[in-house]
């Protein structure tokens, strides 16, 4: 069994899509969800489903990000994980951490990468009119929300979308995107899923 570590900031609902694909003769299991903000509703969820949580809360260090991250590598590290999920972590993360799990962590973005890395996908879809947007799981590298692509899944956009709507429709997408990645990525297949 390939043991899945899962790092999150708020909710959780795509820890939770991927938390629930692994079982059955799925070959991984969730392992650790982690997160960055103690308070986050996600823990609970998690904790409810039967998956050891953590957290180290970032805003301590005071901008530190090193020394947030030997934390975070310690809580991680002691869960033995062989693959990482960012699911809606939101902390930038440094060379020396993105190095230390390269080729075993993967994140999932609200957008059609390599348009809109960063924040506001969806209105910035919107502003540049675009037809369709949609959600990326890739394989992180030190640059922020690069390395190669795991999966895309396309979500037109309708007339009378705002960010809100777009987004809610986005993340249905999503819940079924990151569980398709994970299942091919951990029997060792990186050929793209596209949805
Ligand atoms: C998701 O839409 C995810 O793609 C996005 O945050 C949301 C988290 O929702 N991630 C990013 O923007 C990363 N830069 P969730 O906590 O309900 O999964």
């Amino acid at each position: 069994m390939k043991r899945v570590a899962i790092l999150i900031s708020g909710g959780g609902s795509n820890m939770i899509a991927l938390a629930r694909s692994m079982e059955g003769d799925h070959p991984a299991r969730p392992v650790l969800v982690l997160s960055n903000d103690p308070a986050a509703p996600g823990l609970d969820r998690a904790a409810a489903l039967g998956i050891p949580v953590a957290a180290v809360d970032h805003r301590p260090f005071k901008g530190d990000r090193s020394a947030f991250e030997a934390a975070l590598v310690k809580k991680l590290d002691a869960a033995a994980p062989d693959v990482i999920c960012l699911a809606g972590f939101m902390r930038i993360l440094t060379a020396g951490f993105t190095g230390r799990y390269a080729g075993r962590m993967l994140n999932i973005h609200p957008s059609l990468l390599p348009k809109y890395p960063g924040l506001q996908t969806h209105q910035r879809a919107l502003d540049a009119g675009d037809a369709e947007a949609g959600c990326t799981v890739h394989e992180v590298t030190s640059v922020l929300d690069d390395g190669p692509i795991l999966g895309q899944a396309r979500v037109p956009i309708l007339a009378g979308d705002d960010a809100e709507s777009l987004a809610a429709r986005v993340l249905v997408q999503e819940h079924a995107l990151y569980p398709a990645v994970l299942r091919r990525y951990v029997s060792g297949d990186r050929t793209p899923v596209l949805l």
